[in-house]
């Protein structure tokens, strides 16, 4: 983290206001948040801030209005949450700038917190136009990012700002960035990754970058599938991009030569529909017949995955291993991560996982809460797995 000013670098703001980015891109439904993480994420910062005398502008997007004010995606739904979160007043503006943001930053007391509205209802946002990120700066002393989620975007508020203020990572921007150094980064090893998904093709970027870094690497899921095939495994009528088993072997040919053990399944849990509670048959990999869509890893899969982890000092993991929203295709994934989390809470690995599906499994299987480190990010978790450079982490270090 030496490479990042935080807010242990900052201790007097007592007359300044601070800026941050917050990802209060929440699940709503019915107009009501059905999952506060994001908000709860953001509380170490915002009182971090407040407790050194700071006002806090908080600036967020709220899905994709695309530069207009699209009133179903104003983040005034958010206030009364993150107050009652918070166990103090928030404040709102109408604008992210101009004299309605200015106003309302005027009118807040020292130690007070204000939301301004979502930032994406300006077309230079997304831009990230000059004009606008200055007319941001304007409006503060100091930038902070706490939004690792939305770093992937080289928007205004998450990559331009930070040129121009002061600027630091908030708390949970450190959290991330220092979860996912222990992982991918400078890991203990073995380092055993488990990637899960439909389709090998959204994937590709983050199994070459694994093959390269990993010990091991699991492959779960539908692109399973497209590997077993890719070997001359049948695969029935299952879910497999088959214009895509060139990539898989040149995959497989990869892993082989930086010495990363690519751990398939070595059988499989098959039905003719996916229905919950659907009479399964377990394969052997030679045994899946034509009707067969395979569904989930079997239990030898799921016994050989366990003990390459608790050979391992890390677990890295993205995707589940089979249908998991749809039980008992759900068992491979929950016995793993149960087993994974168990170890994790007992000191004995760290096991770091992000994405919406993998959350969600976790979320499934009761564990979410024992991995060392659940990432809050969704696109940006995936990229930064894929090696790619985060403009929003990268302007931090400028
Ligand atoms: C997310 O929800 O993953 C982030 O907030 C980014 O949102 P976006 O994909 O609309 O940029």
């Amino acid at each position: 983290m030496s490479a990042f000013r935080t807010l242990d670098d900052v201790s007097d703001l007592s007359g300044k206001t601070a800026l941050v980015r917050v990802d209060f891109n929440v699940p709503m439904e019915n107009g009501s948040i059905s999952d506060d993480t994001r908000l709860r994420v953001a509380l170490p910062t915002i009182r971090d801030l407040t407790g050194k005398g700071a006002k806090v502008a908080l600036l967020a997007h709220f899905d994709r209005p695309k530069g207009q004010r699209v009133p179903s995606m104003s983040l005034q739904p958010v206030v009364a949450r993150l107050s009652s979160l918070l166990g103090a007043p928030v404040a709102f503006a109408e604008d992210c700038i101009g004299p309605d943001a200015a106003g309302a930053i005027a009118a807040l007391p020292a130690g007070g917190v204000l939301l301004l509205e979502n930032v994406r209802f300006h077309k230079g946002e997304e831009a990230n136009d000059p004009a606008f990120a200055e007319a941001l700066a304007a409006l503060g002393d100091v930038y902070v990012n706490d939004a690792f989620s939305a770093a992937h975007r080289a928007h205004a508020s998450t990559e331009g700002l930070a040129h121009r203020r002061p600027a630091y990572a908030g708390r949970s921007m450190q959290r991330e960035l220092e979860a996912l150094q222990a992982a991918l980064s400078t890991p203990k090893r073995p380092v055993v990754g488990v990637v899960g998904g439909s389709k090998v093709s959204t994937k590709l970027d983050l199994l070459q970058n694994l093959v390269g870094k990993l010990d091991s690497l699991a492959i779960g899921g539908g692109m399973a599938n497209t590997f077993l095939f890719a070997q001359g495994h049948p695969v029935g009528a299952s879910l497999c991009e088959k214009d895509m088993a060139d990539t898989a072997r040149a995959i497989m040919a990869e892993a082989a030569k930086k010495g990363c053990e690519l751990l398939l399944p070595v059988d499989l849990v098959c039905a003719e529909d996916l229905k919950p509670g659907v009479a399964t048959h377990t394969r052997a990999l030679d045994g899946v017949a034509d009707g067969d869509k395979i569904f989930d890893a079997g239990p030898a899969s799921v016994a050989r995955l366990i003990a390459a982890i608790d050979a391992a000092a890390t677990v890295v993991w993205n995707g589940p291993l089979g249908v998991f929203e749809v039980p008992p295709f759900d068992a491979a994934t929950v016995a793993v991560a149960r087993h994974a989390a168990a170890l994790a809470k007992a000191g004995k690995i760290i096991a770091v996982a992000g994405g919406g599906d993998t959350v969600a499994a976790l979320h499934a299987a009761g564990v979410a809460d024992d991995f060392t480190f659940v990432s809050t990010a969704g696109g940006a978790f995936l990229e930064w797995m894929e090696g790619k450079v985060l403009p929003g982490v990268e302007a931090l270090k400028a």
